[in-house]
């Protein structure tokens, strides 16, 4: 790939070094240079969200940013004098989507050739497919990373008032940056961060190299921020991390996830969730704490990938059948009514019927409330896509019809034990199906849609359940 002066380009084998040195938290590094103040006045912005939720609260920033320089949000692409897709790179249907859609909109860089088109997220971390979009998607004329979100209004000025196409991926462990704008997008449910980046490197997982290594944000700067959602009305919030469960290692911060969770309970705010907790770490003091503050919410999302031990041990998650399932009933013994999700990878590499059959038989023995199941996909630079793969697409996809047809069925029936019950539910606005219907989620994290009396979004109301459906209930406000 030719490269231009003043780009920086991904690399894998940097992205994958770890070393002893503490992250550096900047508190000032983000700046809007007197130059690029109104870049965007009376000019407007189409921003696109592909992936996790780490993404999702990466372009709360973004659009934090693009409304500083006094950009515009509209909601299609035709109207925007700059479109931006912030991008996820965890499978490849992931990408594919991105590169499609890309190809989609050329032809609204065809006609305004002033059009700013930019790509960010976890794809443009990946050192293959900056090489696609650089060298066949010329179109493309704005690409950063996950790194140097703060540097977005420098990266814009260089492509609007020097007309350059814009390159700049940085692979490094990275920094905590405390002070960049946020656009949050909900009114009641906000996401907060409070580690960055992944040290897992489970062996077919690209995140350790698209976010960095794992660092956590002060608790102080953590605690200031769920203070002010609260005072600001918010009635959720979601603790994010790859791993929220190693929140305070890097920074030897005592009693760990534990103690924040403790502490964000404390501040009072209705509901806390978090996501995602690796069963590895998973401590008994987090599972005193959880079942300890009645604003800490009964909902588990535990990923399991597999229910055998040498499928687990290749893909390298540190923990045993046997190891999960324990736990699994630790927190169900203490907890009965916690609801627990999961996510399941079928058809890693060389797995054979009888492996699949004890990830079927850990899902008859857990009984999932939900799950995320996917196919196995190769992601170029880790470890299992160097593996020799023997499993047919049709035999992996037939795996996951039967894994799939078997945890719907229990999901089923843990929410057919919510028929008759009254619940309490975070109202979100109206359902998607009816306009005269409600949604919002118990405190089980289950989808319902309710006939309202009086309830608006964000609302915590009472609402008896009529009716139970696999992905979702119904009800009647009480
Ligand atoms: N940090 C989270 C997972 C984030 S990725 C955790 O460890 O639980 C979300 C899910 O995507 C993973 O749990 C896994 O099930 C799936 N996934 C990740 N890499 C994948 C790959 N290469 N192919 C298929 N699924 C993958
Ligand atoms: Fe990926 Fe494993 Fe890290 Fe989760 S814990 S982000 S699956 S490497
Ligand atoms: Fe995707 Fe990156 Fe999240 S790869 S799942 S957007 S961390």
């Amino acid at each position: 790939m030719k490269k231009q002066p003043g780009w920086a380009l991904p690399n894998l084998r940097e992205a994958q070094k770890r070393t002893k040195k503490e992250a550096i938290i900047e508190r000032s590094l983000f700046q809007i240079p007197v130059e690029v103040r109104d870049l965007g006045l009376g000019k407007k912005y189409y921003l696109r969200t592909y992936g996790c939720q780490a993404n999702e609260r990466d372009s709360e920033t973004l659009a934090g940013i693009l409304e500083e320089l006094k950009f515009e949000a509209v909601e299609t692409p035709e109207e925007a004098d700059l479109i931006l897709l912030n991008t996820c790179a965890i499978r490849k249907n992931a990408e594919d989507k991105v590169l499609g859609e890309i190809g989609h909109l050329k032809h609204l860089k065809d006609k305004n050739p002033d059009l700013v088109f930019g790509l960010c997220g976890c794809m443009a971390q990946e050192e293959e497919i900056v090489q696609i979009i650089v060298e066949k998607y010329r179109h493309i004329n704005l690409v950063f990373g996950t790194h140097n979100i703060h540097r977005l209004p420098e990266l814009l000025y260089e492509v609007m008032s020097c007309h350059k196409r814009s390159i700049e991926v940085l692979s490094k462990e990275g920094d905590v940056i405390e002070n960049l704008p946020v656009r949050r997008f909900g009114k009641n449910k906000a996401w907060v961060n409070i580690i960055y980046g992944c040290d897992k490197f489970c062996t077919y997982c690209i995140v350790p190299y698209t976010r960095g290594k794992e660092r956590s944000r002060y608790m102080e700067d953590i605690l200031d921020e769920v203070r002010q959602l609260k005072a600001e009305g918010y009635k959720e919030i979601t603790l994010l991390g790859q791993n929220v469960n190693a929140y305070g290692k890097d920074l030897k911060i005592e009693g760990g996830f534990a103690r924040l969770l403790e502490e964000v309970a404390k501040i009072g705010i209705d509901r806390i969730r978090f996501t995602t907790s690796h069963p590895w770490d998973f401590s008994d003091e987090m599972i005193d704490i959880i079942a300890k503050y009645d604003n800490i919410m009964p909902f588990i999302h535990l990923p399991v990938q597999s229910g055998d031990n040498q499928i687990l041990k290749i893909m390298g998650r540190r923990y045993t059948r046997e190891q999960y399932l324990t736990l699994f009933h630790k927190i169900k013994d203490r907890m009965p009514n916690c609801a627990i999700s999961t996510d399941i990878i079928v058809g890693f590499p060389n797995e054979t019927e009888e492996q699949f059959q004890h990830t079927i038989e850990l899902v008859k023995e857990c009984q999932f409330d939900n799950a995320f199941t996917f196919i196995y996909s190769p992601r170029e630079g880790t470890p299992a896509a160097a593996m020799e793969d023997n499993v047919s697409l049709e035999v992996k996809q037939r795996r996951l019809q039967e894994l799939n047809d078997c945890w719907n069925e229990y999901a089923h029936e843990k929410n057919n034990a919510y028929l008759g019950q009254t619940v309490k539910v975070l109202v979100d606005g109206i359902s998607k199906k009816n306009e005269s219907i409600l949604s919002g989620y118990t405190e089980t994290n289950k989808l319902v849609n309710f006939k309202a009396k009086d309830a608006k979004p964000g609302d915590i109301i009472n609402v008896k359940i009529t009716e139970c459906r696999t992905f979702s209930l119904n009800g009647e406000q009480v």
